[in-house]
């Protein structure tokens, strides 16, 4: 080997063991400098070539350009291996890869809404159709034709909101079964859920804005047995075979005879004397039903001697108390996810 390939060949195994031993970014510059600046040795091996016999120079220059260019290669490869070596000191310092992770808020359906869409499905998969109404009413859709007149004291016991002298926020979903009655002949087999709002004072079982859903099922020979038969079925798909159902006879002015249906207190299980739920009787009220009232059949111009129908109204809340074990309404509204989050 030529003399001056051999001081190459020292040059770069120095110049590799100095990268090595720099300690930073500053040190591994500086070796550059000795090796490849201005006045580096590289540069001064360079120099020495115009004192060479003129046939040799070029194959020295050449000799001195490959090593030039391993030199570059090296020096490039070492600073690479800083630039990463900075990178993952500045992320030690700023990220502490050992704090547990903080699980990113996907939000989930709130448990009344989940109630209303089972309820729904429920009956969809049966053959009725879902329909939505408006949230405010005419008092004709609320009352009239419900069969409750301008004087009736049933009007009363809806405690309503009234925004003028015929309109109100409705304070039942019972309305659709008039909007779907004139819209439609029968046969007709619906649900309608949707807000409801009532001047009521609220506590654990009561809103002032809550939601309902409606039932409608009008056609021939249609009775109070098909009623109980659908809304058995329904508290057993949303509740389970453990709660029972029972019809209690009550009164409204559209459905004769008319029925409230109980189930099971969730908190006592219909065992409790002292239960703070229920109030003691075992039982939580969902909402009334029953058969629809010949007046309203006429004021659709229906024949009550040819068509009959049945039609409910539960408190999608109430439904919720029930399904989740909950003890208060004011928990479906209040906002405190960890607890709803539960309720699925
Ligand atoms: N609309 C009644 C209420 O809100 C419930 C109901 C609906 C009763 C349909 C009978 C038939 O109290």
């Amino acid at each position: 080997m030529s003399e001056l390939g051999a001081t190459l060949v020292d040059l770069q195994h120095r110049f590799r063991a100095a990268l090595d031993a720099a300690p930073d970014d500053r040190a591994l510059d500086a070796v550059r400098v000795g090796y490849l600046g201005r006045n580096g040795e590289v540069t001064q091996l360079r120099r020495a070539i115009g004192t060479l016999p003129a046939a040799e120079r070029p194959a020295a220059g050449k000799l001195i350009n490959e090593a030039v260019e391993a030199m570059e290669a090296v020096l490039s490869e070492a600073s690479t291996r800083f630039e990463a070596r900075d990178v993952e000191r500045e992320l030690a310092r700023t990220v502490d890869v050992t704090f547990p992770a903080i699980a990113p808020l996907t939000g989930s359906i709130n448990p009344v809404r989940r109630i209303v869409e089972d309820a729904c499905a429920y009956f969809r998969r049966h053959g009725f159709a879902v329909v939505i109404g408006p949230e405010i009413e005419p008092d004709y859709y609320n009352f009239d034709a419900l069969n409750i007149p301008a004087d009736h004291p049933a009007r009363e016991g809806f405690d309503s909101f009234w925004l003028t002298g015929t309109l109100l926020l409705r304070p039942h979903t019972s309305p659709m079964q008039i909007r779907t009655m004139q819209q439609y002949r029968p046969p007709i087999a619906i649900v309608a859920p949707g807000k409801c709002y009532r001047r009521d004072a609220v506590d654990a079982r009561h809103l002032f804005q809550f939601h309902q859903i409606e039932g409608l099922l009008i056609g021939e020979g249609i009775h109070f047995g098909h009623l109980k038969g659908m809304l058995a079925g329904m508290c057993r798909e949303l509740f389970g075979t453990s709660q029972s159902v029972r019809f209690r006879p009550s009164f409204f002015p559209f459905t004769e005879p008319s029925a409230e249906v109980d189930t099971t207190c969730p908190k006592c299980k219909g065992g409790g004397s002292h239960c703070g739920m229920c109030g003691g009787s075992g039982w939580i009220e969902l909402g009334g039903a029953g058969m629809v009232h010949p007046n309203v059949l006429r004021e659709m111009n229906y024949d009550p001697e040819i068509y009959s129908g049945w039609a409910f109204g539960f408190g999608a809340e109430r439904l919720g108390l029930s399904r989740y074990d909950v003890d208060d309404v004011r928990r479906f509204i209040n906002s405190a996810l960890d607890f709803l989050e539960q309720l699925q």
